[in-house]
């Protein structure tokens, strides 16, 4: 059994990721707080009330909200807060997300902002989630056309992770998540992680069952969960190392954006298989650049088409620029593109959109 991860900031520990078989073992991580509105997913109700359940009269109510990009807006989280308010809820009140990075996302927003800012947990039940949207205390919505374009970073009280709730997560968010997972070890891998999670997803495509494989999937999220607790304690506000965890994420945004512009295929890719081809991209950059190891992008490309993760990207370079052009995390017209040296190596280089271009083509 995983052991319990602290997220430091500042020298003080300011969240708890606690690890479970079962919701049932969330009980005693509720104890402690004599008032608790849960926000969850429409699709995470049974979860929202297992964990109702366990809390007895000190929930005040459940909330559900639609998980689509298109709701996680800052009327959604004034819709949250509205709830609180109307419940009277005071600074002694526990917000508890029970969903995938979008609930996570708005509702830890409307905690960060109700009465400046109530306490919040997360019981994250997508794998996405699980390694990534519910750890680090990065909270938003998306404002215009822009994702995630508002928004605070405050660490929840806990994350509490079990894979009893993957069970009903359909397939395609699964490997959504899975993305996100080989992602995290691409940056960082102690222990062979990469290669065991590529083995695993394999497996899972080849039919064996999240159930039965439910105790590896668990082991590998909580090495996950770890690594990025790890770098966000370093580096909480995501003045250097952070970055790395937008390994693919410049190209992926990009290829998302070009996705939902309704230009290429249907449905458009999820955010996981954007980071997917994102990362492949980053990887075929840093072939251009002479940094890769031989080999790497036709590994990945092996790896990722085993999972059932895309391997190629549908759109032109030329498409994916301009959207490049606009990332809110571009510096003087400047981007630290995030490159992969090897699995568990990465640097950043810093470039211009038309240089990353130029690169990529000629290659
Ligand atoms: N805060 C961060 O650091 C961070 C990091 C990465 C991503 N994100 C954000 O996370 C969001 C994506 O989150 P996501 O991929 O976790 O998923 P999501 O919240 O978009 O959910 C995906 C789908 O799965 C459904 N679902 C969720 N849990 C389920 C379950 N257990 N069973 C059945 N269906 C279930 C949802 O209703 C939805 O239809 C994006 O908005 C992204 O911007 C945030």
């Amino acid at each position: 059994m995983s052991k319990e991860i602290e997220i430091t900031v500042d020298g003080k520990v300011r969240s708890r990721i606690f690890p479970g078989r079962t919701l049932a073992e969330a009980a005693p991580h509720l104890e402690g707080y004599p008032e608790i509105f849960i926000v969850h997913d429409v699709n995470a109700a049974q979860y929202a009330e297992s964990l109702a359940s366990l809390a007895g009269d000190r929930v005040r109510g459940l909330l559900p909200v639609e998980a689509t990009e298109e709701e996680k807006t800052f009327g959604t989280v004034l819709r949250i807060d509205r709830w609180l308010m109307d419940r009277s809820a005071d600074r002694q009140a526990l917000l508890l997300a029970v969903g995938g990075g979008i609930t996570t996302d708005m509702a830890g927003f409307a905690a960060c902002i109700y009465k400046r800012g109530i306490r919040f947990a997360f019981v994250p039940t997508t794998l996405l989630s699980q390694v990534d949207a519910a750890i680090g205390g990065k909270t938003g919505v998306n404002f215009d056309a822009y994702k995630n374009m508002l928004g605070v970073i405050r660490q929840p009280e806990f994350t509490y992770i079990c894979p009893e709730v993957l069970e009903t997560l359909p397939q395609r968010d699964f490997l959504s998540g899975a993305a996100e997972l080989l992602k995290t070890f691409l940056i960082e891998d102690r222990k062979g992680c990469y290669e065991t999670s590529a083995a695993l997803l394999k497996s899972l495509r080849e039919g064996a069952s999240r159930k039965e494989y439910a105790a590896e999937i668990q082991t590998l999220v909580m090495e996950a969960a770890a690594i990025k607790a790890g770098i966000v304690s370093r580096d909480p506000y995501e003045a250097g190392e952070r970055r790395f965890l937008n390994l693919g994420h410049t190209f992926a945004h990009a290829i998302e954006h070009e996705g939902n512009s309704g230009t290429g295929p249907v449905p458009a890719p999820t955010h996981g298989e954007a980071v997917a081809m994102g990362i492949l991209l980053a990887a075929r950059l840093s072939e251009s650049l002479g940094k890769a190891r031989p080999g790497l992008v036709s590994r990945l490309r092996k790896d990722f088409t085993e999972a059932g993760l895309p391997a190629r990207c549908p759109f032109s370079l030329e498409s994916l620029a301009e959207a490049m052009e606009r990332d809110k995390k571009a510096e003087d017209g400047r981007i630290h593109f995030v490159i992969l040296r090897e699995p568990g190596a990465v640097e950043t280089v810093s470039l211009t959109v038309a240089e990353a271009i130029q690169l990529l083509e000629y290659k």
